[in-house]
């Protein structure tokens, strides 16, 4: 017995199905890792990997990145003995860093993007005196009530395009918030404005990931998101941009300032604190002013601004300002696109590689503009790549409905070997088929 499966015995003994969150569940069981360096983990029975799952695409810099390591510790000096709890000269800095790379009036610093969603849906309710919200289907925008809907549903149950039916993601839900919430369609801008217009007297906020992100890569057509802003100020409805995947890592540091569109409002997390717990509420200085600083929306939290956490992020936002880090990962990413879709019109396999700034999901399909195509994409062919991809020392998650992620650590060598381990993995794909 491996000592992987010797760990999960003893946990599901105390854990349910072994792991602290669901997503980290695999068959047979799950990876209990023992170390990071760099762009690779090391798992308990000593097999090494080179890491594309980055912490749900949280770390930003690489595991144990000694720049960061040494800034993030030094940070934490200025602060002796302080754990929560205080305002602090550090979350003062680390929010001027922020507002130094997006481009918002104000921001807020939370722990997770379930909480700062929620902070933004209390504050757009409290600003507009609207109660209900329109999300993306294919969307996840965390797992509380509100937004774990239509995340990831069975094609059978999404009904008509122009028409999407609103779809529990997990059970447990509160099935009138789940009735009561408008799903539109990702890069359709008719359909969502038919259904904006029809629900306009209900809707706070339309809320979205500027690129569909949590089910791989997809960006937004020329036009769309410059479309829903005018749809939205047009029916009174805050737009809300979800860029706790995107933020710090597309061009420019932000959908916001790669698209020019701004939000009302919009979330942070992940590559901010470089997988330290931090998440961030952004956005128009009259909604934040006018909800959080009032008081009219509950902004609360004990560990808001925690001293680990904005002294992570203070030196991960300063050591990323002059954008050399993500503009590195993004070379790496058209590097690791044009082999992989090159390779596999060769050996004659429909199949793109979607991916900006760190980064990218594989699809084993011709052509991804929605929650729909994604979907589509061929599962048995993607089951193949991936275990090849696993069994050449890529960790890679093996549902095809997933996102990928590099690091700045992922250098020109591990991104070679990661061409490699792809190329060969393709052909194992076209050997099943023939
Ligand atoms: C785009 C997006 N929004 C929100 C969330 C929820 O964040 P958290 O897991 O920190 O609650 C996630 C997490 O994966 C995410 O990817």
């Amino acid at each position: 017995m491996t000592k992987s499966e010797q760990l999960y015995q003893r946990a599901i003994k105390t854990v349910p199905g072994g792991v602290h969150s669901n997503s980290r569940a695999r068959s047979p069981y799950p990876y209990y890792i023992k170390k990071g360096e760099g762009a690779y983990i090391t798992d308990v029975d000593g097999n090494r990997y080179i890491d594309m799952i980055m912490g749900n695409g949280a770390i930003f810099f690489g595991h144990g990145y000694a720049p960061f390591t040494t800034r993030y510790q030094e940070n934490l000096t200025r602060c002796e003995g302080l754990t929560t709890g205080w305002e602090t000269e550090l979350a003062v800095e680390a929010a001027e860093a922020f507002l130094r790379i997006i481009p918002a009036e104000r921001v807020r610093f939370t722990n997770t993007g379930t909480e700062a969603i929620t902070h933004v849906m209390q504050m757009a309710r409290a600003y507009t005196g609207k109660n209900d919200f329109a999300l993306v289907e294919g969307a996840y925008d965390g797992w509380s009530d509100e937004v774990n809907i239509s995340t990831f549903p069975s094609l059978k149950d999404v009904g008509d395009v122009e028409n999407p039916v609103p779809v529990p993601g997990a059970g447990g839900l509160d099935p009138r918030i789940v009735a009561n919430t408008v799903i539109v369609p990702f890069n359709n801008l008719e359909v969502t404005r038919k259904i904006l217009t029809a629900n306009k007297d209900r809707l706070a906020a339309l809320i979205l990931e500027p690129v569909l992100i949590d089910i791989g890569f997809v960006e937004p057509k020329p036009g769309y998101l410059q479309g829903l802003r005018e749809l939205c100020d047009e029916l009174g409805i805050l737009l809300v941009f979800d860029e706790l995947l995107t933020g710090f890592r597309v061009p420019e540091g932000s959908c916001q300032k790669w698209f020019n569109v701004t939000p009302d409002l919009s979330i942070f997390g992940k590559a901010i604190a470089n997988g330290h717990i931090m998440a961030a509420v952004a956005g128009k200085s009259d909604v934040m002013e006018t909800v959080a600083s009032k008081g009219t929306a509950s902004f609360v939290g004990t560990f808001n601004g925690h001293i680990y956490s904005v002294a992570a992020a203070l030196a991960a936002l300063t050591l990323m300002e002059d954008g050399s880090a993500r503009e590195g990962m993004e070379k790496n990413i058209q590097r690791m696109k044009e082999h992989f879709e090159a390779t596999a019109k060769a050996l004659g396999i429909p199949a793109v590689m979607n991916g900006r700034g760190g980064h990218l999901q594989w699809y084993f399909t011709d052509h991804v503009e929605n929650y729909r195509d994604a979907a589509g994409s061929n599962v048995e062919n993607y089951a193949i790549f991936a275990n090849a991809m696993l069994e050449q020392g890529i960790m890679v998650i093996p549902k095809p409905l997933a996102h990928h992620a590099i690091s700045v650590s992922h250098d020109e060598q591990v991104i070679d070997r990661i061409i490699a381990a792809a190329d060969r993995a393709l052909e194992k794909v076209a050997q099943s088929r023939k």
